[in-house]
């Protein structure tokens, strides 16, 4: 018989297991009492989640013996504030968290940074579980202890690397999710199989994908990623592939243009640059392969207005940003590159 769910077990900094399967939030309390035993619960959701899940994430702690309460965030990046850390920081005061305790973060990449960083903060430090429920959280920012929030001069640009304790990845919890917010997780995925995995990339072909199988692989291929380069030193920069121009194009919307329509477009920019190092032109599969997920691949902006914004891009070492070009479909490598050259490149391809 087909396995129902899949555990992938990483060992970092923190130690856990990611599990994923089709309807695990009924089992949350069975998974996390043998990591936490006896504690108080907060669960930080955001009102989308809250309105659809938010009663029932909390009887099924109360069922599994947990004392368990919620702080409910406006759903949207907004949220990822400074405001919403302390006043959440406050709330876990105000009701007397300790130590023990500890936070739920149930929602999306918004709850998911917010509540890792508020555990990483709170009393120096509480344990922190991830209840990814868009497929970009599962397959990215649920894993890996990346946290932030993001400040006036720019996103993500306060945070920490403070692994969970336990991802519980209910992939029946997607079911819900509007078509261009699923959209946005296929982004990440499609990443996944250009920087490292060609097998992967293949099953993409024909959507809609395995949501069990591709969301554990995706997994799979983050956790050894993260296994070897942890605090982001090296390799974890390929996860970057798309972004580095993605997260130019969000900014220069004002973030309308949502983070996985963006990045799809950053990875057409990235594999429009490779040949013009000398690497492999992978433009045209690519392409196609997004365009069958639905994504608009224009680009509205001009090579000043990107260069203009990555001139700021909190990845910038000195003079150079560190580009994710692909070598081929399922290798990409890092290429280290003065922003002037960079310039130069956006420049020369049709953006
Ligand atoms: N989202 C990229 C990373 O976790 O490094």
């Amino acid at each position: 018989m087909r396995e129902t769910y899949k555990k992938i077990h990483v060992s970092a900094s923190g130690s856990y297991d990611i599990i994923i399967g089709d309807g695990l939030l009924a089992r949350l309390g069975e998974y996390v009492r043998p990591l936490l035993g006896d504690c108080r619960i907060a669960v930080l959701t955001d009102s989308n989640v809250d309105a659809l899940y938010g009663d029932r994430i909390l009887s099924i702690l109360s069922a599994a013996g947990y004392d368990a309460c919620k702080y409910v965030i406006p759903a949207g990046e907004a949220s990822k504030s400074a405001e919403n850390l302390l006043a959440f920081l406050d709330f876990l005061a105000r009701n007397r968290f300790t130590r023990s305790d500890a936070i739920v973060a149930f929602g999306g990449g918004v709850v998911g940074d917010l509540g890792g960083l508020t555990a990483s903060l709170y009393l120096r430090g509480v344990s922190y579980i991830q209840v990814p429920t868009t497929l970009l959280a599962a397959v990215d920012s649920s894993v890996g202890g990346k946290t932030a929030i993001d400040i006036p001069a720019g996103k993500n640009l306060v945070g920490a690397f403070y692994q969970p304790r336990l991802v519980c990845c209910d992939t029946r919890l997607m079911d819900t999710l509007p078509a261009d917010i699923y959209r946005d997780g296929c982004a990440e995925v499609i990443k996944y199989g250009v920087i490292l995995d060609a097998a992967l990339y293949d099953t993409l072909q024909t959507p809609p994908f395995d949501r069990i199988e591709t969301v554990a692989r995706c997994v799979e291929i983050k956790r050894d990623v993260v296994e070897e380069d942890e605090f982001d030193n090296g390799k974890r920069g390929l996860l970057n592939f798309g972004h580095t121009f993605g997260h130019a194009i969000e900014k220069l919307s004002h973030f309308a243009v949502s983070h996985g329509s963006a990045v799809a477009k950053g990875m057409v920019i990235a594999a429009k640059i490779a040949p013009l190092c000398g690497l492999a032109d992978i433009v045209e599969p690519l392409t196609a392969l997004l365009g069958r997920y639905g994504f608009d691949l224009s680009c509205p902006y001009s090579a000043e207005e990107l260069y203009d914004v990555m001139l700021s891009d909190k990845k910038r070492r000195g003079g150079k940003l560190t580009l994710v070009l692909p070598r081929s479909v399922g290798e990409c490598i890092l290429v280290s590159m003065p922003v002037e050259e960079v310039f130069e490149k956006l420049k020369a391809i049709e953006i």
